[in-house]
């Protein structure tokens, strides 16, 4: 896990930089690569969380920027968490840029010791789940702490765009990429029911509907 952590902080700039933050030839080819998935997800996020006053937690926030579309785009109680303090601190240094720091707050923390004292309506996982082994035990910890819905993406096995991601995280961080039926055997073995699966580019995005479940 401490592997992982320094990854993601050494990662947190050129990360970052795929919102368009840091715009270098390199970049803007890789960023090209990844654009497509990227903002589907973010666009579909900000239509599912309507823009009522509803609490969101986003898990592995990274730089924050789902975190902000967020606060300014509606009336909502947001707090991002991350264990990476760099990028933590890239997501605060934005709000302040933005204006917007005392709308949201951010925490470095470790989701698998998180332990919050309430629900949140929402729960958002974006570009996330992929780092770890065991999703059943992030998907039973979101669904824990979630009243409404959850949302998660899924990357894409099979192709070469899928091939490069792998190569590039080969001994870097644990990458799993899924099928669908992996999704589907997933949800079952958490028996999970009101869900539903949608192929963006090279992402699922998957929602699950907490409040359907008994
Ligand atoms: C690919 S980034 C996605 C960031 C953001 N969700 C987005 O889509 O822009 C994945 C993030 O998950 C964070 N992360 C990975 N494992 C974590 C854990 N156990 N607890 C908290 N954050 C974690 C990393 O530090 C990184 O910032």
């Amino acid at each position: 896990m401490k592997e992982n952590q320094s990854f993601w902080d050494r990662y947190a700039s050129d990360f970052d930089a795929i919102y368009g933050t840091k715009n270098s030839w390199l970049n803007n080819v890789i960023n090209k690569l990844f654009r497509g998935s990227m903002k589907m997800r973010f666009e579909k996020t900000m239509q599912i969380i309507p823009d009522e006053n509803v609490s969101v937690i986003d898990i592995g926030c990274g730089p924050g920027h789902y975190c902000f579309s967020l606060v300014q785009s509606g009336q909502r109680e947001i707090l991002g968490i991350d264990f990476s303090e760099k990028m933590i601190r890239l997501a605060m240094d934005h709000a302040l840029e933005l204006g917007i720091e005392k709308r949201l707050k951010f925490e470095v923390l470790n989701f698998l010791e998180f332990e919050p004292e309430k629900k949140y309506d929402y729960s958002i996982m974006m570009g996330f789940i992929e780092y770890f082994e065991q999703p059943e035990i992030i998907i039973k910890k979101a669904r824990d702490i979630t009243s409404r819905k959850i949302l998660i993406s899924f990357p894409v096995a099979g192709g070469l765009l899928a091939f490069q991601r792998r190569l590039r995280y080969k001994r870097r961080c644990y990458l799993r990429l899924y099928s669908h039926d992996d999704i589907k055997e997933l949800m079952k073995g958490l028996n999970i029911n009101t869900f539903k699966i949608e192929k963006i580019q090279r992402d699922f995005f998957v929602t699950i509907d907490m409040s359907q479940v008994s």
